[in-house]
């Protein structure tokens, strides 16, 4: 089991790997699999407003028995599409209370839209810079922000973010190395999801075979079974990534937190997945972001 964390650009540390309440368990109960997730070594957890969980995120932290300092739990304001952007303190103190919690370790805008289009990238980072200010999230980040985003906001800012949040795998490598490369350039971490998306969403396409080309060296090498999920986490550990999953099945938990602890993909195998990955493009959530699909938010 590995400890791997991550140092932010404001001195806070984070857990290299997430464990996500959106996606699979997105607007359901989470309580059982949080708890679960804990239990099977996970220390930090990434909800949302919109994932309609928030309360069940904090009831299965509190199951878990876990001190409070001994997790990070991360929370995203989710920008509305109808009526004015609301005070986003105020939704953050609505947050802590579905949570029970005191604070968030990490505070995220969860989007750009529609707050580009309305001219509010600067003055709803503004906001979160008061918010990281009163104690209420000690950290402070976004989420899906393009460089064209980030460069607003950051006209405006005196605290850089610390994290950026994004879709972070071999299919859309070709958008996300540019915002990877600027973020590093600004001391931004970059926080990936759906990193297991050439398993789960597009079986058959061109990063498989050095994907599993990997895993069987790997897993001659160790003794042990390394599946083609740890081969793209590594990939992405690699490249200095934060890691956000999810599962239903929390034993699978405890061979992808010793994903740090694997040999190391050479420059090879990783310039073969870049290589690969690159021969297709496919985006699997915030497509209107990119302007691949009509904001349906
Ligand atoms: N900021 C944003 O806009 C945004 C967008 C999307 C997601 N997220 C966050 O990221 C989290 C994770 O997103 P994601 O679901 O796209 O993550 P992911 O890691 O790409 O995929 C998770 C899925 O992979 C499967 N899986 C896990 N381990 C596996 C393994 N060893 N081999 C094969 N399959 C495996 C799981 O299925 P099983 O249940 O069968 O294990 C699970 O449904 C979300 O819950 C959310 O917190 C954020």
């Amino acid at each position: 089991m590995s400890s791997l964390s991550y140092t932010l650009n404001d001195g806070n540390t984070i857990p290299w790997l997430g464990f996500g309440t959106g996606t699979a368990l997105y607007g359901k109960d989470a309580s059982s699999q949080v708890k679960a997730a804990i239990d099977h070594g996970i220390t930090h957890l990434d909800g949302a407003q919109v994932y309609q969980n928030e309360k069940a995120l904090g009831e299965g932290i509190k199951a878990s028995g876990k001190p409070r300092e001994s997790l990070f739990v991360t929370t995203k304001f989710g920008p509305n599409t109808k009526g004015p952007t609301p005070v986003i303190r105020d939704t953050l103190v609505e947050s802590l209370s579905k949570l029970g919690l005191d604070y968030v370790d990490l505070f995220l805008i969860h989007q750009p839209y529609p707050l580009n289009e309305r001219g509010e990238l600067k003055k709803t980072w503004q906001e979160l810079e008061a918010i990281q200010k009163e104690g209420l999230a000690k950290s402070i980040g976004v989420s899906n922000y393009r460089v064209v985003d980030l460069k607003e906001l950051l006209e405006g800012a005196t605290v850089v973010p610390a994290v950026n949040q994004i879709e972070f795998h071999p299919y859309v490598f070709d958008t996300a190395e540019e915002i990877y490369e600027f973020s590093k350039s600004k001391g931004i971490r970059i926080a990936s999801y759906a990193g297991l998306a050439p398993i789960t969403h597009v079986k058959g396409g061109p990063v498989d075979a050095p994907v599993n080309a990997a895993a069987e060296r790997l897993s001659k090498e160790t003794g042990k079974t390394v599946e083609p999920a740890h081969v793209l986490t590594k990939w992405l550990l690699q490249k200095g990534i934060i890691v956000v999953t999810t599962t239903s099945k929390p034993e699978r938990i405890t061979a992808t937190l010793n994903v740090p602890n694997l040999p190391d993909l050479t420059a090879e195998e990783l310039k073969a997945i870049d290589v690969e990955g690159a021969k297709l493009h496919r985006r699997i959530y915030m497509r209107h972001v990119f302007g691949e699909a009509k904001a349906n938010v």
